[in-house]
């Protein structure tokens, strides 16, 4: 048992790199929540700092791939464990310009590693993706499915993935990769939420067109072979991504073996599912325009989340469909409305 959670009173400081992002910052607020000081480390490109206001969190505005920056930080500060959400996360990006993923998602990664493990920190939690299985051959789909990615992202994040197993056998470096599926949602209070620009998720999409900032909302495909003839995908709570994250970080506080683990909601909703219930969640009439099926998007992608729950005791709080986009709109109002 690590000697920081015998003594609750010394409360670990856990590094959260891309911290000023979307599940990054709910991350923040559950590490807060159970008792951690917390940093973040984020150049803010993507991020915001004043997500992180209310949250009272010193954020440290760098890049992690400035190994000088790194070395400072892990000196001037006893940083426990180190929480990585940090990436480009834009596929069809990846695909125009995949050296500028392999730079960010990949070698600045390695630079992160390098200087944890030069200042002997040896516990990591990642953000990995459900892009890295690729096409599903079985759904749900279970962490030991074939990893296949189609995309240069998913490649990016494969290879943490890969690099993550070998630093763990060559240097001791205990690890916990989390593949998500589509997070969604926000912080029920509304405190937190999604804020991409350029957006790309749909259920922001949904409410910004709720919100009369987009005409319509594009359905890609409606031949699939789904129920309704609309793509099937796994929408998880961004507070249950969070909660996920602080078990993941103490199973390996504890002396849990490095491992990889699914998180999803088990069941999922179609594009037309999702826009009817935001439908009735906003009460605001949402126009959709049903196009053609972009290239690449597999009929239904649904996780196998029951590894989470069996060995990190993950119990997800808001499954709901419904309550997922009403957290998500009470955001949307308060921040673009
Ligand atoms: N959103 C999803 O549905 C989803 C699904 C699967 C995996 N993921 C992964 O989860 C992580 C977080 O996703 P998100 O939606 O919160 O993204 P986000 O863009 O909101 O957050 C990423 C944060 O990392 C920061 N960042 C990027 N490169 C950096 C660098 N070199 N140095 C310092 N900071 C840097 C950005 O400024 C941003 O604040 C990403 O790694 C993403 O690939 C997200």
């Amino acid at each position: 048992m690590n000697s920081a959670l015998n003594h609750p009173e010394e409360k670990p400081t856990i590094l959260v790199v891309g911290g000023a992002g979307y599940i990054g910052s709910h991350a923040v607020l559950s590490l807060q929540q159970s008792g951690y000081n917390v940093m973040v480390l984020d150049n803010l490109v993507y991020g915001h700092r004043d997500l992180l206001e209310p949250l009272q969190v010193k954020l440290i505005e760098g890049d992690m791939d400035d190994r000088p920056l790194l070395d400072w930080l892990f000196t001037a500060h006893k940083i426990t464990a180190v929480m990585h959400f940090a990436a480009y996360a834009y596929v069809g990006e990846s695909v125009t310009d995949p050296a500028k993923y392999y730079r960010n998602n990949v070698v600045a990664t390695l630079t992160l590693l390098e200087a944890m493990l030069a200042a002997d920190i040896k516990t990591f939690v990642f953000s990995s993706t459900c892009a890295t299985y690729g096409v599903p051959q079985i759904v749900p789909i279970p962490e030991d499915h074939p990893q296949s990615p189609i995309n240069p992202y998913g490649m990016t994040k494969l290879m943490v993935e890969r690099i993550l197993a070998d630093f763990d056998h060559a240097y001791g470096l205990k690890s916990v990769c989390f593949r998500y599926f589509n997070a969604a949602g926000a912080d029920p209070e509304a405190r937190l939420g999604e804020d991409h620009d350029p957006e790309t998720h749909l259920i922001p999409l949904v409410l910004q067109t709720a919100l009369g900032k987009r005409e319509s909302i594009a359905i890609f495909g409606t031949d699939y072979p789904t129920e309704d003839g609309t793509c099937i995908r796994d929408y998880i709570h961004v507070t249950d991504l969070a909660t996920a994250h602080v078990l993941g970080l103490e199973y390996l506080l504890e002396g849990g073996n490095s491992d990889a683990f699914n998180l999803g909601n088990g069941s999922g909703f179609s594009v037309k599912q999702v826009i009817e219930a935001a439908r009735q969640v906003t009460g605001r009439e949402i126009k959709a325009v049903e196009l053609e099926r972009r290239p690449g998007d597999p009929p239904a992608l649904i996780g196998s989340s029951t590894k989470a729950r069996d060995v990190l005791g993950w119990h997800p709080q808001y499954a709901d469909l419904h309550e997922i986009i009403r957290h998500a709109w009470n955001w949307h109002q308060k921040r673009h409305g």
